[in-house]
């Protein structure tokens, strides 16, 4: 049901012997594909399932998320937070406000969920947090603008985690038949292999999502 740059009968083994999806998320994704019409942009099982484990590795005391779609991603960012931790997640389209804020209370997270509607590139700036933990999963030119945006409140050894960073493979195509989003990725993608402040992993799972450790001001 979602992208993968990974073989899919494979993808599936990894997500059957992976552990059980939660309920709730698992009731999400439906009416995700339901109401949806671009329903791919949901995180799913596997890379969920990732986002989760960093969470719970971690226990960031501040996540942020920029690109909230339904609001999956942002219950598995949550699934690690230590007593008052908190998620902050950015969505533009204020037409999903219900189907967030259901589920997020679905999961007894309201708590843990702080949502926000409007531009990212606006919101960021009003968050006076030092972070722990970064989901980078909006419009793909914007990237770059929101790694320079973050970078600095991230903590040293904090996490940004980044997602499409292959984006379907396109960044490999030349520079003249890649559209906006891969050239997008492309610039990103150098970018952080050139930021001396931190140090990167590139997973080639799903649509490529980069883990980007910060290890010095
Ligand atoms: C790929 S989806 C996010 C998927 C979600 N993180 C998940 O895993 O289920 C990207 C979302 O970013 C939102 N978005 C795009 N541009 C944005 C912006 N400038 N500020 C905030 N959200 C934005 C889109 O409306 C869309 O819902």
């Amino acid at each position: 049901m979602t992208t993968t740059l990974f073989d899919e009968s494979l993808n599936r083994y990894a997500i059957k012997m992976s552990s059980d999806e939660l309920p709730v998320l698992k009731a999400l994704e439906r009416e995700t594909y339901r109401k949806e019409m671009q329903p791919v942009m949901l995180s799913g099982h596997l890379q969920g399932s990732l986002l989760q484990m960093f969470s719970k590795l971690m226990n960031p005391k501040r996540v942020l998320e920029i690109g909230t779609f339904t609001g999956y991603s942002a219950i598995c960012l949550a699934q690690g937070l230590p007593e008052g931790g908190l998620v902050h997640t950015i969505e533009i389209d204020e037409e999903r406000q219900d189907i967030i804020e259901k589920y997020i209370k679905a999961a007894d997270c309201q708590n843990k969920v702080v949502t926000h509607f409007g531009d990212a590139t606006e919101i960021i700036k009003g968050l006076e947090e030092d972070w722990d933990l970064v989901f980078i999963d909006a419009d793909k030119p914007n990237y770059e603008h929101y790694f320079d945006l973050v970078i600095d409140r991230l903590k040293i050894g904090g996490i940004i985690v980044a997602d499409n960073v292959l984006f379907e493979g396109k960044v490999l195509l030349p520079e003249e038949e890649q559209g906006k989003n891969e050239k997008a990725m492309f610039r990103f993608n150098q970018k952080i292999k050139n930021e001396n402040r931190v140090e990167v992993l590139i997973l080639p799972i799903r649509d490529g999502i980069s883990v980007i450790r910060k290890v010095s001001n």
